[in-house]
């Protein structure tokens, strides 16, 4: 089936995010794996690929199916986290488990190539530390920001992204490059990348599924819509912003977003 990919820029977007909506998740899950494939297939000697990757539930069926990718010398593949529960490596909570469940050790990639967020510590001092382990991997002095070959992305219903929840103290964490996040609303604390990595990325990728997620999907899209979700803010200022959307979590989306599945474009 053919999907319209529609391009939609909005009035106070800086860049045009690219939605594809499929039919399936195993179609977008399919669709994503060679998207994110393409984008490691770039990794050589001289050019290493960093990516950060999504924790939540979404992205197991794409990692487990870019694990049987070929051509990936993942020997030049970096990987990130966007974010992190506050829970150790081995918690079933942990978004680096999960990581490594699916994905990491079924790959070839180096130990010192999987760069996690410290979940057991303090979370200010993990917070603290990942700032700086971004500075080393990507060469930074004091200031500048890490610029991502790609950033993967999911959204709860709620429109967060990472752990960038509504009303939380990291929306407005500009000045650094990874936020202790208190999210009330959960009862807990959270590790994330803040806004200005995620809009540094060359590339971001949302993987979204699910009737749930459609009022927020909506509201990510409707400018006039007065209480944007925290996903909706993300909108790199010169890379490429992607959302993969499926049917059910696409319901909402404002006029000009078609399933288009049979007109050629
Ligand atoms: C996390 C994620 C979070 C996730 C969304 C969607 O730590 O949970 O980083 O931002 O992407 O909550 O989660 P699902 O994919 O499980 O719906």
């Amino acid at each position: 089936m053919r999907y319209a990919l529609v391009e939609y820029a909005e009035r106070n977007r800086v860049s045009a995010a690219q939605i594809k909506v499929f039919p399936s998740v195993p179609a977008l899950q399919e669709a994503a794996a060679d998207f994110v494939a393409g984008v490691l297939r770039l990794a050589t000697p001289n050019n290493p690929i960093r990516i950060a990757l999504s924790g939540g539930s979404t992205p197991r069926g794409m990692h487990a199916l870019l694990a049987q990718m070929v051509g990936i010398d993942w020997r030049n593949v970096h990987i990130f986290f966007g974010d992190e529960r506050t829970v150790g490596p081995d918690d079933p909570q942990s978004n680096y488990r999960m990581a490594q469940d699916t994905l990491l050790a079924h790959v070839p990639i180096p130990a010192a190539n999987i760069h996690r967020m410290r979940g057991e510590d303090e979370p200010a001092k993990a917070a603290a530390t990942y700032s700086g382990e971004l500075r080393e991997s990507f060469g930074l002095h004091s200031t500048g920001l890490p610029v991502f070959d790609l950033i993967i992305l999911g959204m709860g219903a709620d429109g967060h992204t990472a752990s960038l929840f509504p009303g939380t103290a990291a929306l407005e964490a500009h000045a650094m490059l990874v936020a202790a996040n208190e999210v009330p609303q959960l009862n807990t604390w959270r590790i994330t990348l803040t806004y200005p990595v995620l809009n540094a990325a060359r590339r971001v990728l949302f993987l979204v599924t699910g009737a749930d997620k459609a009022e927020a999907v909506s509201h990510v899209f409707d400018p006039t819509h007065d209480d944007r979700p925290p996903a909706a803010f993300v909108q790199p200022s010169a890379g490429d912003l992607l959302w993969y959307v499926d049917a059910t979590a696409a319901a909402g989306l404002p006029e000009g977003v078609k399933h288009d599945n049979d007109t050629p474009r």
